[in-house]
């Protein structure tokens, strides 16, 4: 579309109500959709913002499970959960659906009726795992089995977790059913398909020669690679007794496929959100923009479009703006392992920061390739740039414009050519920035908001307002006019950023609703203007606040290392005769003190009963010499003595070592007379 469009339909991806949301949500697809949603409102474009919970699929039904609790309940908690989300970072959703309302229902419902009914679909009958026990289909989730490629015991009938190998349930060695543990057996079930295949000449024209330069390379070069290795029928029905019945005869206990049901939830949640949704879905003149992450590509970009080809009433995207990963302090970012910055908990650790997070998320965001998060970064992107330039710049012009005019904006007189080159910078911005939003460059487009802010830092920083005032006020008058227009530019140019910053921005300086087009005039705060009292945007981010997200992470990580943490297999086999060679003892700790110059070596004095003598333990990093004295341990008292670092240590002390490789003492149960012996 190179004409401006009528009006804009755009849709961010539907998150599973699974979970709550996280930080690559938000930097994928949430953040940026809302930017440009944001961007269009201030353009006074006609745009509809749409979005809801995915609420059908297996992996709502596996999360239900393992909470123990039904699906519907598992659904409504994560709902609110991910709405709220949104809404506190201020993500401005028209309307924010669920696929388990009973519009949708009946949407979805309706859409393949009409497919069936116009003879789209072909069914066919294939073999899949049943499980007799639990007396239903299984799912790929729902199997597990040993993985054909490397052994792996765990794993699933669509992938293999230990080595990353997509698979098909009927590859697995010894499936086994999750709900019941029986063995499945294979039965015959009847599916709906949508003949891709059909599609294909029409897709290849649409998207290879229709798209190419528009769409992003990363989502042209995924689906030109689809279609090239030939497209196939998809089962768009489930055997699964969660979702959207299947609407035919025949088809008791099957519901839609959750891809098939969920992006017509778009269209549902339009329809919850207004009577006038058809305009938004039908006229050839509304312009359809699908904001998702990389893993949604051929969905939105193959399947639904599809879809919506065969029904024939609808519209189709006009771009499907999809981003790449974010990773997590270079680790990829994972639910089950709670290696995350979820939502709530960022805005529970750093109330009021929203704007932070979607700066840093939005300056740093997976737009061409993976990108990493870093709470380094975080800090340094608020102290560095949010703080000392954009925060500092408004700082200024405020401050200065109450204490010489009492905030009633001055007039400009006459500009030098240093003025006039502000004035025209700042007169180009609009359109420079707006020419990024609406290429999806979200991060360039944020670095050029930035730059305004710079430039007038600089302007300060060159002019000195603050020494001139006490030579030149009239000169004065014009330096702090040109810097307070920089300032109100920037506040509507900020909004589809840093919502929350530019509605105080705004206060501030007590500016009336203005439009994108008003920025970068030099009239925008006319001489006389009065403007509001001066408040910080930013706060410095201390060191100690990020050091405690990092710390929280590690914890992670070491609680992940515990749970999946291996036995070592067990060694040859041994007579009791070598086993009752050893003689082992309760003894218990008199003196322990470090060995001088070690870092691991404790001398300790310890009781065994028999005799009081000396061992050297390598311990030192686990324990405190204090702390230990009193407690009873294990000896092995007839070890041959050993010199080390010129002690005699005369046996050894029993430690048990943790999966993170921390040390314990072998302790008895209760208080053991000294001496008594260990076998
Ligand atoms: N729930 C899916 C995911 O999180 C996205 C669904 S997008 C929709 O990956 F189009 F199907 F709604
Ligand atoms: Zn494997």
């Amino acid at each position: 579309m190179t004409t401006t469009p009528k009006r804009y339909t755009v849709t961010a991806a539907l998150p599973y109500a699974n979970g709550p949301v996280h930080i690559g949500h938000l930097a994928g697809v949430y953040l940026p959709a809302d930017i440009y949603v944001r961007y269009l409102r201030l353009q006074g474009r006609d745009v509809k913002f749409i979005c809801g919970s995915d609420e059908h699929g297996v992996p709502i039904t596996i999360r239900a499970k393992k909470e123990g609790i039904t699906p519907q309940q598992a659904v409504d908690k994560y709902h609110e959960l991910i709405k709220q989300s949104f809404e506190d970072f201020r993500v401005s959703f028209d309307v924010y659906d669920r696929t388990s309302s009973q519009i949708h229902h009946e949407t979805a419902s309706d859409f393949f009726k009409k497919l069936h009914a116009d003879g789209k679909f072909i069914e066919q009958t294939t073999q899949q795992y049943y499980d007799e026990t639990a007396q239903q289909f299984l799912a790929d989730r729902y199997i597990v089995g040993t993985c054909p490629k490397c052994g792996n015991e765990n794993a699933y009938g669509d992938q293999c977790e230990s080595c990353g190998t997509s698979l098909n349930a009927t590859d697995l060695i010894n499936p086994k059913s999750t709900l019941s543990g029986a063995v499945p057996v294979m039965r015959e079930t009847k599916h709906w398909y949508l003949p891709l295949n059909e599609y294909e000449p029409w897709l290849r024209e649409w998207i290879v020669e229709g798209h190419k330069g528009d769409w992003k390379p990363n989502v042209y070069g995924q689906c030109k690679s689809w279609i090239d290795q030939g497209l196939q029928p998809r089962a768009v029905t489930r055997d699964l007794d969660w979702g959207v019945p299947v609407p035919v005869e025949g088809a008791e206990g099957k519901v839609l496929y959750v891809w098939f049901d969920a992006p017509i939830g778009y269209i549902s949640a339009t329809k919850a959100l207004t009577d006038d949704w058809e305009k938004y879905w039908k006229d050839e003149e509304t312009k359809l923009v699908h904001f998702i992450g990389k893993d949604n590509i051929v969905f939105h970009c193959i399947i639904f479009p599809s879809m919506l080809k065969a029904h024939g009433d609808y519209i189709l995207p006009d771009n499907v703006p999809a981003n790449e990963f974010l990773n997590l302090e270079g680790d990829k970012i994972s639910t089950s392992r709670n290696w995350a910055v979820w939502l709530h908990e960022f805005l529970q650790d750093f109330p009021g920061k929203g704007d932070v997070l979607r700066y840093t998320l939005c300056a740093n965001a997976p737009e061409t390739k993976d990108n990493d998060f870093t709470w380094k970064d975080y800090q340094a992107r608020n102290n560095n740039e949010l703080l000392a330039i954009l925060g500092n710049f408004i700082n200024r012009a405020v401050v200065l414009t109450q204490k010489y005019y009492e905030g009633a904006v001055p007039a400009r007189g006459e500009l030098t050519d240093y003025d006039k080159e502000v004035l025209g910078v700042l007169e180009g911005m609009p359109m420079v920035i707006a020419t990024y939003i609406e290429r999806y460059k979200f991060r360039d487009a944020l670095g050029e908001l930035m730059n305004l802010a710079r430039l007038g830092n600089k302007y300060l920083a060159d002019t000195e307002p603050w020494k001139l005032i006490k030579t030149d006020e009239e000169r004065v008058k014009t330096i702090m006019n040109i810097a307070l227009q920089i300032s109100g530019s920037l506040a509507i140019l900020m909004e589809p950023f840093l919502p929350t910053s530019a509605d105080k921005l705004r206060s501030m300086l007590s500016m009336n609703p203005a439009m994108w087009t008003d920025a970068g005039s030099a009239e925008l705060l006319p001489a006389g203007h009065v403007i509001g009292k001066p408040e910080l945007l930013f706060e410095r981010v201390e060191d100690a606040a990020v050091e405690a997200q990092v710390q929280k992470l590690l914890d992670t990580k070491k609680a992940n290392e515990m749970a999946n943490a291996v036995a070592e297999p067990a060694k040859e086999n041994i007579s009791f005769e070598d086993f009752s060679k050893m003689d082992i003892r309760i003894g218990t700790i008199m003196e322990a003190e470090k060995v001088a110059k070690t870092k691991k070596l404790l001398k300790l004095k310890i009781d065994t009963g028999i005799d009081q003598r000396t061992v050297v333990s390598g311990i030192a990093e686990f324990f405190n010499p204090e702390e230990i004295i009193g407690q009873q341990v294990s000896i092995l008292v007839n070890l041959a003595p050993r010199d080390i670092k010129g002690i005699t240590s005369q046996g050894m002390i029993l430690m048990a070592e943790n999966a993170d490789g921390s040390l314990a003492f072998v302790q008895p149960g209760k208080q053991i007379t000294n001496g008594g012996t260990v076998s």
